[in-house]
């Protein structure tokens, strides 16, 4: 007879993962903790509503740790990790979420959140945000800012203030260098396309990949797809950003251009319908579809839907969709493949996209802003990078004076190139 012994509770495996992100966290784990250790977040409510996984478990451990009452909920219902979420709550830390829910619990797990009157939010997408302007207005009165940790977020933020109705300051962690030139470009460049290669189990080398959209995520898209050897191509609105694309090598294209030849897809705008009902007649046979832009809608599943004669599920997170002769694969329902389908950024990524938000947090809680969208000032986004290089064992020595008193100088001097 064989005894079996107990695996680990799912607690233990959450603990086990959020202290596999604390050793990779340098900046968190010390230049965010000493800065906040003076006390301002004590007692203070923080409702943390970002893609429950781990590394947003141990962002949520150091403001817990500084003092702050914090709330947990996850940004997408498709996110959350239940062992991580079993490990807050083992630890004490009230979540509201719960993995595996739908659009309906999870908009509920929302308003539970927005219940316990939070002073302020760090959140994802003005998920929290935008749910407690329409549904708990009395609540989002009394709230005291938001830091914002995305593209889209930072977008309906601004939208909002724009229209007078943002009674009080969000800072823009998105809009801090330390957060979209690392996050967005290598974070999601690398982890898309590795959620992609692990969900498909295909090759990538030689193939006809497309990026749609060629901000910061675009762009880390197709330069993480050119690096393995895919023939790269980019789909953009902005004609700038179009010149920018084609001057990086890749080929730029209209939809009719580029997509009958597609064999894989990444939409990447922010927007919704990048992929849309028109777009459906231009894909090929066997295409792999898949987006890392902040909104389900991205690609127009529901249109996908109503167009396919069947629907069959040929791998984990991979749905086929027949359309007349053709076969039309999409990864993780169309949410953000490298978080629904992957492990996320990588933790090195979310230290300092994290160290931004948690900062971000502190100055609204230290400093009266007006109302509006504001950004971390850039002696704090440099203090930021000073502690991640100096974790690399990369100090910078001030050899030469800052650029503006090299400009004085020449300007003083009369030298001017002409
Ligand atoms: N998956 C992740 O982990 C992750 C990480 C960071 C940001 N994001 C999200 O990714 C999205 C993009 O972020 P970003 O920082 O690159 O934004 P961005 O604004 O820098 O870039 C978006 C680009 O898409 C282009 N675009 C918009 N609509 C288009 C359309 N229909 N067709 C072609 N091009 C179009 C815009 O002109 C722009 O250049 C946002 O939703 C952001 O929140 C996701």
């Amino acid at each position: 007879m064989s005894l079996s012994l107990p695996g680990p509770t799912p607690a233990a495996v959450g603990t086990a993962k959020i202290e596999w992100v604390r050793r990779r966290s340098p900046v968190l784990d010390g230049f965010v903790r000493e800065r906040l250790g003076d006390g301002a977040l004590d007692g203070v409510t923080i409702a943390v509503v970002v893609h429950l996984e781990a590394k947003t478990a141990f962002l949520a451990t150091v403001l817990a740790d500084a003092g702050a009452d914090v709330v947990v909920a996850g940004s997408n219902p498709r996110t959350t990790r239940q062992d991580v979420v079993e490990a807050l709550k083992e630890r004490g830390m009230t979540v509201v979420a719960a993995a595996d829910g739908d659009y309906e619990s999870w908009h509920q797990e929302m308003l539970a959140a927005a219940d316990y009157g939070p002073t302020y939010i760090v959140d994802d997408g003005a998920e929290l945000t935008l749910r407690m302007a329409r549904h708990r207005p009395e609540l989002f009165a009394r709230l005291k800012g938001v830091s914002e940790e995305t593209t889209t977020g930072t977008a309906r933020l601004q939208a909002i203030a724009e229209t007078g109705k943002l009674p009080f300051p969000a800072m823009t962690a998105n809009n801090a260098r330390c957060k979209h030139l690392f996050d967005n470009v290598y974070g999601t460049g690398q982890t898309g396309i590795q959620a992609m290669l692990r969900l498909t189990n295909r090759q990538i080398a030689g193939t006809h990949l497309v990026v749609v959209g060629y901000g910061f995520v675009g762009r880390g898209t197709a330069r993480y797809a050119r690096a393995l050897g895919a023939h790269t191509y980019v789909i953009e609105t902005d004609p700038v950003r179009a010149l920018e694309a084609h001057m990086d090598g890749h080929t730029v294209g209209s939809p009719a251009d580029v997509l009958p030849t597609a064999e894989m897809v990444f939409t990447a705008t922010g927007g919704v319908r990048a992929i849309g009902e028109e777009d459906l007649a231009l894909l090929r046979h066997d295409v792999v579809l898949a987006n890392v832009g902040h909104s389900d809608l991205e690609i127009d599943v529901e249109a996908l839907r109503r167009a396919a004669t069947s629907i069959v599920h040929p791998r984990e997170a991979v749905e086929t969709f027949r359309l007349g002769d053709r076969d039309v694969h999409l990864l993780s329902s169309g949410a953000l493949v490298n978080i629904a389908g992957g492990s996320g950024h990588p933790v090195e990524i979310m230290d300092l996209s994290f160290a931004v938000q948690a900062v971000g947090t502190h100055y609204l809680a230290t400093h009266e802003l007006r109302p509006g969208v504001h950004v971390i000032p850039e002696e704090l986004d440099n203090a930021i990078a000073v502690a991640k290089l100096r974790s690399l064992g990369i100090s910078l020595t001030q050899t030469r004076a800052n650029q503006k008193e090299d400009v004085k100088e020449m300007m003083d001097g009369g030298h001017h190139d002409e």
